[in-house]
């Protein structure tokens, strides 16, 4: 990827040196003195002195560094988000389709480098992946939101350095947010009006109805105006085209009145007569995207890309990274000089500022120690408690320990005396039995004697 080519100083540049421009000379031999605008007088030229080819200077540097426009693409899984895109730049960008399984809401993001003719622009594309596919839809604002706001504060870091380069800054801040509405149901969906209520302090929102093409003329109207009645009744601010300019009032105004617009997105050339046209083709006939008759694409594409980019992006600067520099700044403990009190002084604000810090990390090392201290207590406790519940089981199995023995000792003495009583009535019997024999043996030779008798 090339350097950042995005460069909202310059463009402020340039405006300031068209009111610059503008203005009438100072008068010579007192360049730096200040002079109130009734003081100042008013000097013409002799000749062509030159300076009046400032703006196109301007225009070339600008031209030469190049563009950068994001656009954030907030809409249900497969509602057309890739396909309106593609045929807005008329040509073909990654894509990846989503499936409604994410357990969340996610951000995709792809950066490309296009050029027209000899302006170059650096295209951020975000698209929002699994959209009002969760059953729980509570917390599907909050990737978007996270998002946007963490390109505010990678810009307002850079803002803040000490060696800032603002000038080839990679802006990622998301100037527009195309909110694609489905073309079903009668109105808006809750989670349409609560995404779009929480985004409209953060981003230019421009509602899209999608997919038009399936959708009657009358159905169509009914729906546009129910969406913009039940926008203005809950309070969501939707990006106005401006039409104070002279030169884009006209167009604007007419533009502020098809709000939404109601889009067909196509990249199939269908042939019309003679014509080649991009075109969804359907059994009874096409809808084409570029005719008038059939959709708002040329309006969109006229608003977006041909008359007020410029606009969004200036949009996007000076109101809502201003309103979000300016919460963050405060939230900091930054704040202006008011022109009745005493002047404001960097230095003090910083040791106040470091005072309080101080004192917070003070109050903070504190309570960390007060809990450190607790928890050794309890810990102790703890193990206080542990070590007698051992003590008392050590205790009752020392006591079981002892009765077992005793009652093997019981048990010893008995199987002794047994034995011992054993061991007499064998030796009685022994001695029996000794006796009983010999009385066998002698009995024969008696009958023997008998007989010889
Ligand atoms: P994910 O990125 O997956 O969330 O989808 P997506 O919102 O990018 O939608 P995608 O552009 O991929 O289109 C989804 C389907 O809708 C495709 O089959 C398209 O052909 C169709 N489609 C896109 N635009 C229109 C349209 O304007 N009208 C009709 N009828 N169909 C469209
Ligand atoms: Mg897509």
């Amino acid at each position: 990827m090339k350097e950042q080519l995005y460069k909202t100083p310059e463009i402020l540049s340039l405006r300031l040196v068209l009111v610059l421009c503008s203005l009438p000379p100072r008068p010579s031999g007192h360049p730096f003195k200040t002079r109130s605008n009734e003081e100042m007088r008013s000097l013409e030229l002799s000749g062509q002195v030159g300076f009046n080819s400032l703006p196109h200077q301007v225009v070339r540097k600008l031209v030469a560094q190049g563009f950068c426009f994001n656009i954030l693409c907030v809409g249900e899984t497969g509602i057309g988000k890739s396909t309106l895109i593609n045929t807005l730049f008329n040509t073909t960008f990654e894509n990846e389709e989503a499936d409604h399984y994410e357990q969340e809401v996610k951000l995709r993001s792809q950066t490309y480098e296009l050029q027209e003719h000899t302006v170059k622009l650096k295209l951020t594309i975000v698209h929002t992946v699994g959209f009002g596919d969760q059953i729980n839809k509570d917390e599907s604002c909050k990737p978007i939101l996270d998002y946007i706001e963490a390109q505010f504060e990678k810009y307002l870091e850079e803002e803040l350095k000490i060696k800032r380069s603002l000038s080839n800054y990679d802006d990622t801040r998301v100037h527009i947010c195309l909110y694609f509405i489905a073309p079903t149901g009668h109105t808006l969906k809750s989670l349409d009006l609560v995404t779009m209520k929480k985004l409209d302090s953060k981003v230019n929102i421009i509602p899209v109805i999608a997919k038009a093409d399936i959708m009657s003329k009358t159905d169509l109207g009914n729906l546009k105006k129910k969406i913009m009645n039940e926008l203005q009744s809950y309070g969501v601010q939707i990006y106005q085209f401006p039409n104070e300019d002279e030169e884009v009032g006209e167009i604007n105004s007419s533009l502020n009145a098809r709000l939404p617009f109601a889009v067909v997105g196509s990249t199939e050339d269908v042939k019309i007569g003679n014509r080649v046209v991009k075109a969804r083709s359907y059994p009874w006939g096409a809808v084409q995207v570029e005719n008038e008759e059939h959709c708002d694409f040329v309006h969109l594409r006229e608003m977006l890309l041909r008359v007020n980019m410029d606009d969004l992006r200036e949009q996007t600067h000076s109101h809502h990274y201003e309103l979000y520099r300016r919460c963050k700044l405060q939230e900091m403990g930054f704040k202006d000089t008011d022109p009745d009190s005493q002047s404001f002084s960097l230095q003090e604000m910083y040791e106040a500022k470091r005072r309080e810090f101080l004192k917070e990390l003070q109050h903070r090392e504190e309570s960390m120690r007060q809990m450190f201290v607790n928890k050794v207590k309890e810990t102790e406790a703890e193990l206080k408690e542990k070590e007698k519940e051992l003590h008392e089981r050590f205790e009752v199995l020392k006591r079981m320990h002892q009765e077992e023995k005793r009652n093997l000792e019981e048990k010893r003495r008995e199987l002794e005396e047994e034995m011992n009583a054993f061991n007499r009535r064998k030796v009685a019997a022994e001695t029996l039995m000794g006796q009983a024999l010999q009385g066998c043996s002698q009995q024969p030779l008696k009958k023997e004697k008998d007989k010889k008798k």
